[in-house]
């Protein structure tokens, strides 16, 4: 289990100049892959188009380039807004295997300061059950602090 204090303070000293969208993901997908044994893929899903993610930063094996909110646990957690932790992929109805060898994953979804969904957070692990509500929590809290501040939460004052 990754100290999430410590890798909070670390992606928020490497981030907190950049409002780049892609920049942040690309630094916090290289952080948190590297964090754990357990992440064997790590990475974004954007939303580009109304019910649809394309392929952002990640760390790993090649992932799909589109997947519809209809398909999978990455179009799941788009569109309940939910946190998905699946113990056991197999079991998931529609699950969208880029890697046979995974076996669990969680997917977080990723908000703005105005409250939009602008992805999900996506990562695999080729343990079974690998993922815990302290990974859910501390994942999460990363996510939120990073791209709920900057021009896009001053966004929502002037809205
Ligand atoms: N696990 C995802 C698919 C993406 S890849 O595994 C990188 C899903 O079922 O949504």
């Amino acid at each position: 289990m990754p100290d999430y204090k410590t890798l909070a303070a670390t992606i928020h000293s490497l981030t907190e100049t950049e409002t780049d969208e892609i920049a942040l993901m690309a630094t916090i997908a290289c952080e948190v892959h590297h964090s754990d044994d357990r992440f064997d893929w790590t990475g974004f899903y954007r939303v580009t188009a109304p019910e649809l993610l394309k392929i952002g930063p990640y760390q790993g094996g090649h992932g799909c380039l589109v997947i519809p909110f209809s398909r999978g646990v990455c179009g799941a957690a788009a569109r309940t807004g939910q946190v998905q932790l699946v113990p056991d992929v197999e079991a998931f109805p529609g699950h969208i295997a880029c890697a046979s060898s995974t076996r669990s994953e969680i997917v977080i979804p990723v908000r703005n300061g105005a409250g939009q969904l602008i992805a999900v957070f996506d990562i695999d692990s080729n343990q079974p059950d690998a993922f815990t509500q302290e990974d859910s929590e501390g994942l999460s809290a990363i996510l939120a602090s990073v791209f709920t501040r900057g021009p896009n939460a001053k966004d929502v004052c002037v809205r």
